[in-house]
């Protein structure tokens, strides 16, 4: 019998190479980090034991993807989303952002660029100048208390010829997951422009919203090409070792976007492969214990963000990762004063998003609590 998990326990990160820790903007300081997303909680115990095995047997050459883990991600697709995908589709990567470079460098036009929604995770616009095309951007808007698509806009950025078109569900920052009817209106609109939809669903699995469903638009796409992206680090928080898949139905695209990737993806580590393989077919004890963790821990925060003057929050579909508003007049340039006392968040410029901050969440109570009372004194400064 394996002990419960407590996420309440706090593990010092600190001097183990952490990019989140260890970054050397807090030299000298005393800081609480909450920028990139990886959780601070411990991997589940069949992940430890999966790493356990492999150091016992102590040969760390190269690998290849197997068969299991082939049928393991279609079946998992299948149970979790509902899409029924062929093993062919797959193309196997080391992770989603190199996948979506190689995709924009090889299907994106030099004159029409890549189109993409923002505010949006940042190397979904920084792509654009890796690739040297042009970027095509429309707003997100509240609706209803949630981040969705400006259709309009991006009716009229469809018009401009784009041939990809980056899509982030669920949404980084704004925690959206697109129902099914945004889906259809999303490949309604990419069938009637033939502009390629290239999917990041690598939030799938981490609804806060429990009535949230995630649906996979790889499912409802015929007439124009689409890419897929998969991963299962997100979700078991074992985003340093990477690895993830690419569902590409038509067989020439996949051809292309293999081509593009040779030279320039490095084979997956055996840790990688056996993670997966172990995260997408373990008992779902660890999943089922985190999200009630990670639910509280958003109501929390957003309670507590509702009873400041100058800050709002919409309630979160799926991510922890919190998309704060801040009144600049008031607050200035509330980043900044955040990370002098000691918070550092990301800023909403990084996300193309203005006076925002995001917050993850993804930690223990008391490091939260600890983060809002950084928040309150940075706000009590003002009075
Ligand atoms: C939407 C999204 N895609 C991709 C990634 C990173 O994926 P990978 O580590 O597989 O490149 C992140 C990490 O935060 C993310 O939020």
């Amino acid at each position: 019998m394996q002990p419960p998990y407590h996420f309440d326990q706090i593990i010092d990160r600190s001097h183990t190479n952490s990019f989140k820790w260890d970054n050397v903007s807090y030299a000298g300081k005393d800081m609480l980090p909450m920028p990139v997303a990886d959780m601070d909680f411990p991997v589940a115990h069949e992940i430890k034991a999966c790493l356990d095995a492999i150091s016992e047997h102590q040969i760390l050459g190269y690998s290849i993807v197997p068969d299991s883990l082939k049928i393991i991600a279609q079946e998992k697709i299948k149970k979790s989303y509902a899409w029924e995908t062929e093993l062919d589709w797959q193309v196997w990567i080391p992770g989603i952002v190199p996948g979506i470079t190689a995709a924009c460098a090889q299907f994106a036009s030099f004159e029409t660029g890549i189109l993409t929604a923002i505010p949006v995770y940042h190397p979904f616009h920084l792509v654009a100048n890796w690739v040297k095309k042009p970027l095509l951007t429309f707003p997100m808007v509240e609706e209803g208390g949630r981040w969705t698509f400006d259709f309009v806009s991006f009716e009229q950025a469809l018009q401009k010829g784009p041939k990809v078109f980056l899509f982030c569900n669920p949404h980084n920052p704004g925690g959206t997951v697109f129902n099914e009817e945004e889906i259809q209106r999303i490949v309604g609109l990419c069938q009637q422009y033939n502009c390629m939809i290239i999917s990041d669903e690598i939030h799938a699995d981490l609804p806060i919203h429990p009535q949230s469903k995630h649906i996979s638009i790889g499912k409802y796409i015929e007439n124009i090409p689409s890419i897929s992206f998969f991963a299962s680090s997100k979700t078991y928080n074992t985003a340093g070792l990477g690895g993830a898949v690419a569902i590409i139905p038509d067989p020439e695209l996949r051809k292309q976007f293999i081509s593009a990737t040779f030279g320039f993806f490095p084979m997956l580590s055996r840790h990688s492969i056996e993670v997966m393989e172990t995260s997408w077919t373990m008992p779902n004890t660890w999943l089922n214990s985190l999200l009630p963790y990670l639910r509280d821990n958003h109501d929390v925060l957003f309670s507590f963000i509702h009873q400041q003057t100058g800050l709002k929050m919409l309630a979160l579909e799926a991510t922890y990762l919190a998309w704060i508003e801040f009144d600049s007049e008031k607050y200035g340039d509330f980043q900044q004063r955040l990370f002098q006392n000691g918070l550092h968040v990301l800023r909403g410029d990084q996300f193309l998003g203005g006076n925002f901050i995001r917050l993850n969440f993804a930690c223990p109570r008391a490091l939260l609590e600890k983060a809002m009372g950084i928040i309150q004194l940075t706000i009590d400064e003002n009075s």
